[in-house]
C-alpha cells in the first residue's frame, strides 16, 4: 500500500513512523515533511496547504491511503478533496473541522448539547466587547474565533490587558480575519488533559490521556509555545473523571456533530480542565495534538493504518484499539528564542533509535553535504516509552543529552508536575 502522509512537523514523523509498523505498507509519501522525516519516508515539495497539488500527486502516485494531520488543510476541505477524487482519507472534511476552525462554532454547539465548558459571550463588534469588559469578572480569557497559529487566546489577568487584547484582535487585526468575531469567556481553573479520540462518527475510542507543557521554560514560566513537552499517561485522568467524559463530553460531542449534519471522522482531540465543578472542555481539535501525538502513539499497540482505516470507513466498533500499560514522555528540543525570534540552520547529530527510545523531527533540513541542520522553532521530540512514567521521564532526558544541537534548549520538567501528582 502506498501512504501519503500531509504535513511537516513531529506529529507526523511520529504517525508515519507508526504506520510504517505495518507490513503492507511499501512506501510512505510526505507532503512535506522535513529533513529528518526523509529517513523514514519519501518527502515530497508540496505544502500542507495545496489541496490540488496533494490530490494531484495522490492520482497520479497511485495513492492507496492519505492521513491529513495539519488543521489548516482540514478546515480547508482537503479531504473532501480527496475523497472526491477517489482517494480513501483520514481525517474529517471541512463541514467538520470547523470544530477546531470556528470557536464561535464549537462553543454554540456545546451550549446547544450541554456539554460543559466555560461560560461565553461571543461578539462581533469591538464596541460591544469593550462595553462587556468594563465590569467582566477579571481574569478573563478571549480568543479570536478562527485558526491563529494556536496564539489567538489571551488570558487576560487586567482590565488593560483585556481591552488591549480586544483592541488588537478586533481592530488592529494581528490574527487576521480570524479576529472578526471574538469569545470572551469565563476564566477556568483546574489541570489540564489532552485526550485524543479515534471516531467513524458512529463509534468514538479515545486514547490514552496526556499533558501538554505550553509554557516556554521550567516551572511553567515564560511564554506560551506550541507545547514544550508531553507526558502519557496523564495522572490526574483517573478512570472515573474518564467515564464522565466519555458520558458528558466524548459521546455528547460525537452525536452533536452528527446531528448538526457534521458527521466527525479521524482524531478528535478534546482540550480538558478538571476543575472543582468537573470536567470542562477548553477547546477542540479536528486533528491530532502535537506533541500530544509523541507520546501516545508510541503506546498504541494495535495498527495505526487499520484503525485509520476503519475511521474512514466506518467500522470502528468491530477493530480494537489497544494501549499497552507504561508511560511515555516527550522532550522538545526548540531553537534558542522560540517561541519568539530564532535562527535556523545549525548542525545537528543525533543518537540512533534505540528500542524504547526514539526522536521525532519537527524541524530540520537536510543540507547539500548531507548533514541535518535545525529548521524551525520546535526542532525535536525526544520520546522514551517505558514501564513507568519515572523511568520515561529518565529516558527522554538520557536521550535528550546524547543530541549535539548547539542552537537548541529544552525545559528540565517534563513530566515533574504529573510525576508530583502522581506521588499525592
Ligand atoms: P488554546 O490555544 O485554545 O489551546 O488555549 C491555550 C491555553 O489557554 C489552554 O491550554 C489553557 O491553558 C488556556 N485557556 C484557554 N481557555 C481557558 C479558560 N477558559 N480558562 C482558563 N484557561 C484557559
Ligand atoms: N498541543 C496542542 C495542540 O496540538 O494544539
Amino acid at each position: 500500500m502506498k501512504i501519503m502522509v500531509v504535513g511537516g512537523g513531529g506529529r507526523e514523523h511520529a504517525i508515519i513512523k507508526k504506520l510504517k509498523e505495518n507490513e503492507s505498507v511499501t512506501e510512505i509519501f510526505a507532503l512535506p515533511g522535513n529533513g529528518g522525516i526523509a529517513k523514514d519516508a519519501t518527502c515530497v515539495p508540496i505544502g500542507a496547504k495545496d489541496i490540488e497539488g496533494a490530490v494531484r500527486f495522490a492520482k497520479e502516485n497511485g495513492i492507496d491511503f492519505a492521513v491529513v494531520a495539519p488543521d489548516d488543510p482540514l478546515v480547508l476541505g482537503m479531504v473532501d478533496a480527496l475523497e472526491a477524487a477517489g482517494i480513501p482519507a483520514f481525517g474529517p472534511k471541512a463541514n467538520a473541522a470547523i470544530i477546531e476552525g470556528s470557536k464561535v462554532f464549537s462553543k454554540n454547539l456545546m451550549k446547544k448539547y450541554g456539554i460543559p465548558t466555560a461560560r461565553y459571550e461571543v461578539f462581533e463588534k469591538a464596541e460591544d466587547a469593550l462595553a462587556y469588559l468594563a465590569d467582566a469578572p477579571i481574569p478573563t480569557v478571549i480568543k479570536a474565533d478562527g485558526l491563529a497559529l494556536g496564539k489567538g487566546v489571551i488570558i487576560a489577568t487586567t482590565r488593560e490587558e483585556a481591552t488591549d487584547a480586544v483592541h488588537a484582535m478586533m481592530e488592529d487585526r494581528v490574527f487576521g480575519a480570524s479576529g472578526s468575531r471574538i469569545v470572551i469567556e469565563e476564566f477556568l481553573t483546574g489541570p489540564e488533559v489532552s485526550v485524543l479520540a479515534f471516531t467513524d462518527g458512529k463509534t468514538l475510542v479515545p486514547m490514552v490521556s496526556s499533558m501538554d507543557h505550553k509554557r516556554a521554560h521550567d516551572g511553567d514560566t515564560g511564554l506560551n509555545t506550541g507545547g514544550m513537552g508531553t507526558v502519557a499517561p496523564n495522572p490526574y485522568y483517573t478512570d472515573d473523571i474518564a467515564k464522565v467524559c466519555m458520558e458528558t463530553i466524548f459521546l455528547p460531542t460525537m452525536e452533536a456533530m452528527n446531528a448538526e449534519g457534521r458527521t466527525f471522522r479521524g482524531c478528535l482531540y478534546f482540550g480538558l480542565m478538571l476543575t472543582a465543578d468537573g470536567p470542562r472542555v477548553i477547546e477542540y481539535n479536528c486533528r491530532f495534538g502535537d506533541p500530544e501525538t509523541q507520546v501516545v502513539l508510541p503506546l498504541l499497540e494495535s495498527d495505526l493504518l487499520t484503525v485509520m482505516q476503519a475511521c474512514a470507513n466506518g467500522t470502528l466498533a468491530s477493530t480494537p484499539v489497544r494501549f499497552r500499560d507504561g508511560a511515555a514522555c516527550c522532550v522538545i528540543v526548540a531553537s534558542k528564542g522560540y517561541p519568539q525570534k530564532y535562527e535556523s540552520g545549525f548542525p545537528m547529530i543525533l543518537p540512533p533509535d534505540e528500542k524504547e527510545s526514539f526522536i521525532y523531527v519537527a524541524g530540520a533540513k537536510c543540507a547539500e553535504d548531507g548533514t541535518l541542520q535545525s529548521a524551525g522553532g520546535r526542532v525535536l521530540g525526544v520520546t522514551a516509552v517505558r514501564d513507568d512514567l519515572a523511568s520515561a521521564v529518565k529516558g527522554a532526558y538520557e536521550m535528550t543529552a546524547k543530541v549535539r544541537f548547539d542552537n537548541g534548549f529544552y525545559r528540565s520538567d517534563i513530566g515533574a508536575k504529573a510525576l508530583a501528582a502522581k506521588n499525592v
